[in-house]
C-alpha cells in the first residue's frame, strides 16, 4: 500500500491561523497533515482564540519562538524546525503568506530538500522596504508549488519567470470570510458589548512596522484615525506591537479624546462581526482590505501600495498613506456599506480556494 502524502503545515501568526482553517480539512481528506505552530504569535487573543473559533486541530508541535528582531525570530524558527523536519520526514511542507515564519520555514524546507508549497504566492507590493516583501520573494523562489490567490499574483510570477510552478486557486482567507461571516453575525455580541449601532462607527487596525515603529509616522497615523473619527467614532482593536509603540510615545490615553476607542485585539468572530457592521474600515492590514471588500464595506488603506489591487480597481478601497485629509475624503467618497454589484466573492475564488489548494498539492506534489 502506498503511503498517503505527508504534509507538514507550519503556521505562526494570526492571519496564518485563519488561512489554514480554509485548507486543513480539505487537505486531511486525502493527505496526512502534521501541524506546527512556530509561536511567533503567542498571546491568547492573537493565537488560541483563533484555533478555538475556527475549529482548527491543535498543533502537533509548538516551536515556541516568541518575539525578537527579524534575525532572532527567523533564526529561532530555523534552528527549532530543522531537527523536526528530519524526524517527521514529510513529502511536502506547506506555508502561508509573508511572515518571518514563512521565511524561516521556506529556508529549512529548501535546504532539507523537501518540496515546498506556498499559499498566497505572487503577492507583491514592489516595496522592498517591507519585511513582508522580502519574505514573499524568497519563499516564492524556493517553492515548487506556487498557489496564487489572484490573477494579478499569477502575472507577477510570470514576470519573475516562475509561472510554470503557479496554480490559480483563489484566496483562502475569502473562503473563511464567506463561511464565517454569517456565523459571526449570529454568534458575536460585540455590537452590544461595545454599545454600537450598525453603520454608526468605523473600525481601524494598524500594525505594519513601517507605520508604527517610527514615532513621527505613528503620530500621523493617529491623525488619520482622528480625522476618520469626525465621520464616525473609530473602534481600534490595538495590536500588541502598536500598543507598545503608542505607550512609548505617551499617545495611548489621548486617543479617547480624539474619538478613537482603543480596545484589546479581537478574536475572529468578533472582528468579522464588527467589520461587517461598520461604516468604513481604516487599516494597514492586507487581510482586512479583502474582508471589508467581501462584506461590501469601504476600506481606507494607510499604505502607499497594496497587493490586493482588485479592491482598489473595484472602487471599494483607497490608498491614502498617512494623509488625514485624503482619508477623510476617501470615507466620504467611497460607496456606503452594502449594495455591492461587483462579483467580489468570485474574484477571490468563490469560497473554493482551500479545496483547490488540497487538489493542487495532491496532483502536483502527491
Ligand atoms: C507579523 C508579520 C506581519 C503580519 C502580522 C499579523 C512579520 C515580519 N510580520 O507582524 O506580516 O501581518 O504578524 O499580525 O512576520 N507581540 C505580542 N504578542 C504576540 C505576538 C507579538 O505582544 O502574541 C508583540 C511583541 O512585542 C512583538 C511585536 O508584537 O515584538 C511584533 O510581533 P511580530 O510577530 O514580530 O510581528 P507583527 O507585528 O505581529
Amino acid at each position: 500500500m502506498t503511503r498517503r502524502t505527508r504534509v507538514l503545515t507550519v503556521v505562526g501568526n494570526r492571519p496564518q491561523f485563519v488561512k489554514t482553517a480554509a485548507v486543513s480539512r480539505h487537505l486531511r481528506a486525502s493527505a496526512d497533515e502534521i501541524l506546527i505552530h512556530t509561536g511567533q504569535h503567542y498571546d491568547r487573543e492573537l493565537s488560541d482564540v483563533f484555533f478555538e473559533e475556527l475549529g482548527l486541530p491543535p498543533p502537533d508541535h509548538q516551536l515556541g519562538v516568541g518575539s525578537g528582531s527579524h534575525a532572532e525570530q527567523t533564526a529561532a524558527i530555523i534552528t527549532a524546525l530543522e531537527p523536526l523536519l528530519e524526524e517527521i520526514d514529510p513529502d511536502v511542507v506547506l506555508v502561508y503568506g509573508d511572515t518571518n515564519s514563512t521565511l524561516g520555514v521556506a529556508l529549512v524546507a529548501a535546504k532539507g530538500s523537501v518540496r515546498l508549497a506556498h499559499v498566497e504566492a505572487g503577492m507583491r507590493s514592489f516595496n522592498r522596504s517591507m519585511p513582508e516583501e522580502i519574505n514573499r520573494v524568497v519563499a516564492d523562489s524556493l517553492s515548487q508549488l506556487l498557489l496564487c490567490s489572484t490573477e494579478v499574483a499569477v502575472r507577477n510570477l510570470e514576470h519573475e519567470g516562475l509561472s510554470v510552478r503557479a496554480v490559480l486557486v483563489g484566496d483562502v482567507m475569502a473562503d473563511v470570510a464567506l463561511t464565517f461571516g454569517p456565523i459571526a453575525d449570529r454568534r458575536s455580541s460585540i455590537l452590544d458589548r461595545l454599545g454600537l449601532e450598525r453603520g454608526g462607527f468605523c473600525v481601524a487596525t494598524a500594525h505594519r512596522a513601517g507605520n508604527v515603529d517610527d514615532p513621527g509616522r505613528l503620530r500621523r497615523l493617529v491623525d488619520v484615525l482622528a480625522r476618520a473619527a469626525r465621520v464616525a467614532p473609530v473602534i481600534f482593536p490595538v495590536h500588541p506591537r502598536t500598543r507598545a509603540r503608542l505607550q512609548a510615545a505617551a499617545a495611548l490615553d489621548a486617543l479617547e479624546l480624539k474619538g478613537i476607542r482603543a480596545i484589546d485585539p479581537l478574536g475572529y468572530l468578533d472582528m468579522t462581526a464588527l467589520v461587517r457592521a461598520s461604516r468604513a474600515v481604516i487599516t494597514d492590514s492586507g487581510g482586512l482590505q479583502k474582508e471589508a471588500f467581501l462584506a461590501s464595506v469601504p476600506c481606507v488603506t494607510m499604505r502607499e501600495e497594496t497587493e490586493w489591487v482588485e479592491t482598489v480597481d473595484a472602487g471599494w478601497n483607497r490608498l491614502v498613506g498617512l494623509d488625514p485629509a485624503a482619508a477623510h475624503i476617501a470615507i466620504e467618497e467611497l460607496p456606503r456599506p452594502g449594495g455591492r454589484t461587483s462579483p467580489a466573492a468570485e474574484m477571490y475564488g468563490g469560497g473554493k480556494a482551500g479545496e483547490r489548494v488540497a487538489t493542487a498539492i495532491a496532483e502536483r506534489l502527491g
